[in-house]
């Protein structure tokens, strides 16, 4: 019997190198289509060889222990990989270690069909760059796309082709941890950091070595789940579907993201991953989306919990006949597809569709040709945590940072100050730095805010440290000895926030305030009286209004990554000057949530003199800090706006004109940014909707003139008929460097 199974794998073999090499064989002056169709005939070879158990295994993901991101583990992976009911691993890195399990895929399976490697590379692989929603606040697309590359040539030298990245969430509910992994509230910036991402990770395309396959994630609309409780439900109108939430998915996708994963939550009472609406209807009939959808973890198994399922089979027929195509970590495709097909009860089409998405990757990756290009030990080693690396983190970081607060010009500190206090649980908290969701980031190699702050200054200024408090706890017994080091100081820097892991996945929070005793500590340093800074490392707005009240300067750093210590004494110390704005608005009680710049009018807008307006009795409907927030050791003023028309028909653009000056002593950069209203549609319309925006560096007393062009697309909206376009009406448009303190102009569109 051996020596027939030899026979036949020699024979299966000869097949598969035949087919792949017919099939590289046709038309090998490729243009995109042909080399498509090249692509699809050599799937079509490889399908055709395949059992339908076979094809079932390629359907299915299954997690390695070497990282745990999710609630179950499989101890036997190796033996699925060997048995061929696994076509992709995930939580698995290194060069050598992929190589391992590549192996038995290749050599021990009966059509040696080489396994995907994914991994949640978010901000980083080895080099960490700050958590998303802080890159996100450098409004720099540069930035945001080098980082991803940089993720890429990390993870793909340590054998992985697929990210399980960007996450698209557009989220407006501080309360829900995973808002750090995004790019903030608003839709039309995190539609362009979205494609940003993409093109980093995926960079000069699909089977380049320092290539990774993207994945939109999470398909749709996780971020509004309900009083920002991770995994609730999510339930919205289809214009604030459309609207609101999936600009920025499809953004990636028009990008070419090659994956798309499913979203934990229901949407619309039918959880996104058996949802033919989201998964089929939108994604692949409107959006055109060729790759493939691979599921959340274990999401598959969920739908009994969600209650839409009574058992594996029903469960796993839903999410195929959606439209999802991969099964993570379930293992309810591999337990109950077959028996449906033989039964008559599923077709195998469906099936062979979903093998023939997955299969195109693994050939556009190379794979077929060599399953171990990615696991090369000498790349990896030559390529991981390269200086430029470092330095590139460090930029990145710098530029993340936003100045909410600097009276007194307390900041830039001088580097030569005689005794400088670091004190606070943040100071020097090496692990906190590299935030959620770091992956194989080495939080050993962080760089502290404390040993940023001493190689900062000179050999003259004596740094005293003091912890003050833990993160979270309810311990004051460390209070004294930080009270006392703050009074042997001239400056004291209190740096406070979150733990990393009170932010991300199922870390969902009902206050905003600064956890445990850190506040106290806070208000007890500041009555020694000395100068201060309060540096915050967090991963969502936090309700810091008595800091407002009470410290001249705040810097907001959220968790900037294995250069993070570097990057806050650059701005501390004014080696760079801030340049970041927040991309989602700060709250003054949580109360308030959910709060964002762009939300309507209401028919009884506030009006403090009138009691019957919308407003509250104990807080005001302001924000802390508006969406679009951000200071500068620089100054800026905005000149009046100029129209190139003060009408336009539904033919023409508008270009709109603002001189921009920095009236302050040095060189800063600018975000400036466009916002319109809408003053009346057919349905509501926001009282302003970010619609582009410049960064520009402008030198001391130096102006620019900073013109921006409206397009239809960009008056457009979902009409009370729900078709997508422009209605005639007064415009209102905004320039200025945040989403309050604005230049205004009006035009007519006729
Ligand atoms: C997690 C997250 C998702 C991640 C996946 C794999 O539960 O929701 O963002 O990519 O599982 O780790």
């Amino acid at each position: 019997m051996k020596k027939y199974h030899a026979v036949m794998n020699r024979i299966y073999l000869l097949v598969i190198v035949v087919a792949i090499f017919t099939g590289c064989q046709k038309n090998s002056n490729t243009s995109p289509s042909s080399a498509n169709s090249r692509v699809d005939g050599r799937v079509d070879s490889v399908l055709a060889l395949m059992t339908l158990e076979e094809k079932i295994g390629q359907l299915t993901l299954f997690t390695s222990d070497y990282d745990v991101t999710g609630p179950t583990i499989r101890e036997n992976y190796k033996d699925d990989i060997k048995a061929g009911k696994v076509g992709a691993i995930f939580n698995a890195f290194g060069a050598d270690y992929t190589r391992k399990l590549q192996e038995i895929a290749v050599k021990e399976t009966r059509l040696h069909i080489p396994l995907l490697f994914g991994y949640d590379v978010i901000h980083g692989h080895r080099t960490i760059f700050p958590i998303p929603l802080g890159e996100s606040c450098s409004w720099d697309l540069n930035v945001m796309q080098q980082s991803a590359r940089i993720a890429a040539e990390e993870a793909s030298a340590e054998g992985l082709h697929w990210t399980f990245a960007p996450m698209c969430d557009i989220a407006r509910d501080p309360r829900w941890g995973r808002m750090a992994e995004g790019a903030g509230e608003d839709t039309y910036l995190g539609s362009r950091i979205a494609e940003a991402r993409v093109k980093g990770f995926q960079g000069e395309g699909i089977g380049a070595l320092n290539s990774v396959l993207a994945c939109v994630k999470h398909f749709a609309a996780y971020g509004a789940a309900q009083a920002g409780r991770d995994y609730h439900t999510t339930d919205m109108s289809d214009r604030v579907l459309r609207e609101v939430y999936l600009p920025p998915y499809k953004a990636a996708i028009d990008a070419g993201a090659a994956t798309v994963m499913t979203s934990f939550n229901e949407l619309d009472g039918i959880p996104a991953t058996g949802n033919k609406y989201l998964m089929t209807d939108i994604l692949r009939k409107e959006w055109n989306f060729t790759g493939f959808v691979v599921t959340d973890y274990t999401s598959i198994m969920e739908l009994l919990p969600h209650g839409i399922a009574e058992d594996t089979a029903s469960a796993a027929a839903l999410a195929l006949e959606a439209g999802v195509d991969m099964d993570m970590q379930a293992g309810f495709y591999n337990d109950a597809l077959e028996k449906l097909v033989k039964e008559g009860k599923l077709k195998e089409g469906l099936i062979d569709e979903a093998v023939r998405r997955i299969l195109r990757k693994k050939f556009e990756l190379g794979l077929f040709d060599d399953p171990y290009r990615y696991s090369n030990v000498e790349r990896e080693k030559s390529t991981v945590m390269k200086k430029e690396f470092l330095d590139a983190a460090r930029d990145g970081a710098r530029k993340s940072i936003v100045l909410l607060k600097n009276e007194k010009q307390v900041l830039p500190l001088s580097k030569s100050i005689k005794r400088l206090a670091v004190i606070g649980p943040l100071a020097d908290a090496r692990r906190e730095m590299i935030g959620s969701w770091s992956a194989a980031g080495d939080w050993t190699k962080a760089v502290t805010l404390l040993e940023g702050i001493k190689a900062a200054v000179t050999s003259s200024t004596q740094v005293l440290y003091a912890r003050g408090c833990n993160i979270n706890d309810d311990t004051t017994k460390y209070f004294a000895q930080a009270i006392q080091t703050a009074k042997q100081a001239d400056v004291v820097v209190l740096a406070v926030g979150e733990a990393a892991l009170m932010t991300g996945e199922a870390a969902s929070r009902t206050a905003l305030d600064l956890p445990g005793v850190q506040q106290k500590l806070v208000e007890e340093i500041q009555k020694t009286g000395k100068p201060m800074v309060v540096v915050l490392s967090n991963g969502r707005p936090l309700t810091i209004n008595w800091i407002n009240d009470n410290i001249p300067a705040i810097v907001e750093t959220w968790f900037l990554g294995t250069q993070a210590g570097y990057a806050i004494a650059d701005v501390l110390f004014g080696d760079y000057n801030p340049s970041g704005k927040l991309t989602v608005t700060f709250p003054r009680a949580v109360g308030q949530v959910p709060i964002h710049y762009s939300m309507k009018n209401t028919g009884r807008p506030m009006d403090a003199n009138n009691k019957y307006t919308s407003k509250y009795l104990d807080e005001s409907n302001e924000p802390l800090y508006p969406f679009g927030y951000g200071l500068s050791y620089t100054t800026f003023t905005y000149g009046d706006i100029s129209l190139s028309s003060p009408q336009i028909t539904q033919q023409d653009e508008l270009k709109v004109t603002c001189k921009v000056t920095n009236t302050g002593k040095r060189a800063g950069e600018e975000v400036v940014q466009l916002y319109i209203h809408d003053l009346v549609g057919s349905v509501t319309r926001p009282v302003k909707e970010l619609k582009n925006f410049q960064k520009i560096m402008l030198q001391p007393g130096e102006s620019k003139e900073i013109t921006f062009t409206i397009t239809q697309h960009d008056l457009s909206f979902y009409r009370k008929d729900m078709s997508f376009g422009v209605e005639p009406g007064k415009f209102e448009v905004y320039i200025g460097g945040n989403s309050r303190d604005l230049k205004k102009a009006a035009f007519m569109l006729r």
